[in-house]
């Protein structure tokens, strides 16, 4: 398996995008286009969801080789309310744990008509790998790659800051903690980079920030005090634990006094400042409850973003792979 990031190979050969596997390059006007489609299935909370119905007779394949519960659940949502069969596969009883290979179970799920594959693993590489081995008309979909890539979250967060600051080429984003570890800060960064922001930085200490030649351009804080001033978005994320050795897992407690996201430390930020976190939250770890459940968090916001942005996603690449022509900026939800 190689580990390409599969910024090319996402594409049919009309150049239209026909899996999502990266945002590395997505351009910014295909982002703006998926926003845009996205903001149709957005509804207020307490309204009854958006539906369509661009996914009727389609049939959606959830795969997490990885825990998950926004994104496993959002897709599963997303492509129902589009009117797709969805397929959730439990990968502990399925026929892998008989020793079947990952491509015999993709082999043996389009044989029964899966348009799309949604894929979540902790190794790099296999959403590009799988989409070579996938008939025309599929779809794949990366839901979590490693520590590498996340691109539906990159757009929900793009979504969700836009919706509530509107133009980002301006703004100051401060992600802080376990950045090393985490496919969402650099899908988040992929997707600011294009649509243009102020400054991204990246806080936290040493050891959990990316090697200097990785998120090239993005400023280095070791402190919370020089990341968070004057921030207008602040995005906290989880240690990941299960990506790091025994001996590197930092201290929760010491981790909190200096790296929490507190209402003490926020108040370093710009007044108002937008507070961000993909979840899961470890609360009481990078996040306090006063933040979380603040009137400053988006979190919510996010998760509610996290099905529309999937539905346009769905929508948009089945449409492409069936019709590769340009899509017309007419479509509406349901
Ligand atoms: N943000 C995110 O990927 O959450 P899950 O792991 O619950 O899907």
């Amino acid at each position: 398996m190689t580990t390409d990031s599969g910024s090319d190979r996402q594409r049919d050969a009309a150049g239209g995008l026909r899996h999502l596997l990266t945002l590395e390059g997505v351009s910014r006007d295909e982002i703006l286009w998926l926003l845009e489609l996205a903001e149709t299935f957005v509804r207020p909370p307490g309204e009854l969801p958006a539906r369509g119905t661009s996914l009727v007779g389609r049939t959606v394949a959830n795969l997490f080789f990885e825990p998950s519960t926004r994104t496993r659940v959002s897709f599963e949502l997303a492509a129902a309310r589009l009117g797709a069969d969805v397929v959730n596969l439990d990968m502990q009883s399925s026929s892998r744990a008989k020793g079947e290979s990952v491509l015999d179970t993709i082999y043996t799920l389009q044989a029964m008509a899966v348009d799309v594959f949604v894929l979540r693993d902790a190794e790099p590489g296999l959403p590009a790998w799988i989409s070579r081995h996938t008939a025309p008309h599929v779809s794949v979909l990366n839901a979590g790659e490693a520590h590498l890539s996340h691109p539906t979250q990159g757009l929900l967060d793009a979504l969700t800051i836009r919706q509530l600051l509107g133009d980002t080429s301006r703004l100051v984003i401060a992600v802080v903690g376990d950045v090393r570890h985490s496919r969402v800060a650099r899908s988040a960064w992929q997707a600011l980079r294009t649509l243009g922001m102020g400054e991204f930085r990246l806080v936290g200490p040493r050891e959990l920030l990316p090697a200097d030649d990785e998120l090239r351009g993005a400023r280095r804080c070791a402190t919370l005090a020089e990341g968070l001033d004057g921030a207008d978005v602040v995005m906290a994320l989880r240690l990941q634990r299960e990506r790091m050795a025994e001996a590197r897992i930092p201290d929760a407690e010491s981790y909190h006094r200096e790296y929490g996201i507190t209402a003490r430390s926020l108040a370093l930020a710009r007044p108002g400042a937008l507070v961000m976190h993909p979840g899961p939250m470890n609360r009481g770890v990078e996040i306090s409850d006063e933040v979380a459940d603040g009137p400053q968090s988006a979190i919510q916001q996010q998760v509610a973003n996290g099905v529309a942005v999937r539905m346009a996603v769905l929508a948009h690449l089945q449409r492409r792979a069936r019709d590769p022509t340009p899509p017309s900026r007419g479509e509406r939800a349901g």
